[in-house]
């Protein structure tokens, strides 16, 4: 069993996911980084691990967080190996973005699937574990729109609000066995979800923002390290806004 932290990230492969693991294993986690199956994911996984050479520290988990068959199979083998878990930031999310009024069964549902019931999938083996150790730190990645609600965006601002209920009913059942759960909702950030957006729309959702840029994944990965560390052993139930002053609650 290793003496490092181990954290395990899900939606590991691009975007914040990624960058969240290369803060961890710069601070001495052991990272377990879950992204989707697939030829195409796992070679983009494979070419960052290669890229930053980090070796015996980090282990990819090849995981659909939207199939709760597999993950109740991959999971508990994969807990029951590491030992220990101490960090799970739930990252994984995807954008089926159209008008409601478009909005087709699939497009809802999917964002449903990957984005809210894969907490329960994903959380509940977790946290179980982490309340027998009497110790560990849940970090749901919402979103601003889950805040404010976003045009275009029904399903994810549901699906990202949705996040914020459960991390505070959790942080109320896990307070007792010392594990804490909060969330971080970043606003638009430099990752492929964002940058797809259409230029004119993307250009006047940055002239709304008072610090007129997107965030850097590395501002984002900064909240969940802060959120997962020591000093952050009295935060719970909280939610914590990276967006640029775009919406202030
Ligand atoms: N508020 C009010 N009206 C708006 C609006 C807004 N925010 N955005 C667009 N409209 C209006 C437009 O002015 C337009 O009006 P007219 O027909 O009178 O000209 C009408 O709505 C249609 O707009 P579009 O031309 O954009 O419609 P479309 O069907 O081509 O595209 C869309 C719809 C795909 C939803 C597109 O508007 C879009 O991509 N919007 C951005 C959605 C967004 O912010 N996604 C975030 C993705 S990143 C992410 O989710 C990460 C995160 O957590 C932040």
């Amino acid at each position: 069993m290793t003496d490092k932290k181990v954290a395990l990230v899900t939606g590991a492969a691009g975007g914040i996911g990624t960058e969240v693991c290369r803060l961890f294993l710069k601070n001495g986690y052991k990272v377990i980084a879950t992204h989707r199956p697939g030829k195409e994911k796992t070679e983009v996984a494979n070419n960052w691990l290669r890229e930053e050479k980090l070796d015996g520290d980090i282990q990819l988990l090849a995981l659909d967080v939207s199939d709760h068959q597999a993950v109740r199979e991959a999971l508990p083998a994969a807990l029951e190996e590491l030992g220990r878990i101490d960090v799970l930031v739930n990252n994984a999310g995807i954008t089926r973005d159209t008008t409601f009024k478009k909005m087709e069964w699939d497009q809802w549902h999917q964002v449903m699937q990957t984005n809210l019931d894969s907490l329960f999938s994903v959380t509940q083996p977790i946290f179980n574990k982490m309340c027998d150790q009497g110790s560990g730190r849940i970090i749901n990645i919402s979103s601003v729109n889950g805040l404010k609600g976003q045009y275009g965006q029904v399903n994810y601002s549901t699906a990202k609000a949705g996040m914020i209920g459960f991390t505070k009913a959790l942080a109320a059942e896990g307070a007792r066995f010392n594990v804490c759960v909060n969330a971080v909702a970043p606003g638009y950030t430099a990752t492929p979800m964002v940058t797809a957006i259409r230029e004119d729309v993307l250009d006047s959702i940055k002239a709304t923002i008072p610090l007129k840029r997107l965030a850097t994944t590395e501002e984002v990965a900064g909240a969940v390290l802060y959120l997962a560390g020591e000093t952050g052993g009295y935060i719970t139930g909280e939610t914590l806004s990276v967006n640029g002053g775009l919406y202030m609650q």
